[in-house]
């Protein structure tokens, strides 16, 4: 595919939106992005009209009931690949460049080893779902569980932040094993934000220039 695809992911609280939102300004300044590419910024879940609803069915769900895992599991999967087909894969195919707040290895890490899910099947999943979309950088925000729950100030936001410190270790794990075998980016989300803003500059432009696009 002719474009750009970087995903950033990360426990709850790790600063990734921010991140995001400090690459949004830069990129398209940084004299990085040939003439005429867009740059599509965009999260799971949600991203599209289906999975914005998605996502309050995920995160907020009606009183009276609860997804259970393996339901949990299919929306998420449900939710990325309404996202490849109708945002990531048009985009990329026409060259324009795609962040993306989350994807699979969100899946591997708060269905897999959060929720202690068949891997097996949540590969199988993966797969299905993205299309053969790979990111071609994976940032993984490393903070602890502990700074995040102090960064989120304890206020719990949703039902999966409610989840409580042995689920998000589990999780926070995950996301440590996945970025090994996956050779993700590991950047330290505990420094102040503009050296790990710093940080992320420095990776991409390495990328882009040996990429040379
Ligand atoms: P966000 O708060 O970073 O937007 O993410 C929403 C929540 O959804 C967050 O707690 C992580 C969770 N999540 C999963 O459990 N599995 C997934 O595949 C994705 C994309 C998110």
């Amino acid at each position: 595919m002719k474009g750009h695809f970087f995903v950033f992911e990360g426990i709850d609280g790790c600063g990734k939106t921010t991140q995001i939102n400090e690459l949004k300004n830069w990129l398209p300044k940084s004299g990085l992005m040939p003439k005429g590419t867009n740059l599509h910024i965009t999260r799971e879940p949600g991203g599209t009209s289906l999975g914005d609803e998605l996502r309050e069915l995920l995160l907020h769900p009606p009183a009276d009931t609860s997804p259970e895992p393996i339901t949990e599991l299919l929306m998420y999967a449900a939710d990325r690949a309404q996202h490849v087909s109708e945002i990531i894969k048009p985009a990329l195919q026409k060259g324009d460049w795609v962040i993306s707040d989350r994807f699979s290895g969100s899946t591997i890490a708060y269905q897999g080893y959060g929720r202690g899910l068949n891997m097996q099947l949540i590969h199988q999943l993966e797969v299905i779902a993205t299309q053969e979309v790979v990111p071609d950088i994976t940032f993984w925000l490393d903070i602890s569980v502990q700074k995040s729950y102090t960064r989120r100030e304890e206020t719990i936001q949703d039902r999966i932040e409610a989840e409580g410190a042995d689920f998000l270790r589990r999780v926070s794990k995950g996301f440590e094993e996945t970025a090994k075998v996956r050779n993700w980016i590991r950047v330290s989300a505990e420094f102040k934000k503009d050296l790990i803003h710093k940080n992320i500059q420095e990776t991409l432009f390495k990328y882009l220039t040996i990429t040379k696009k």
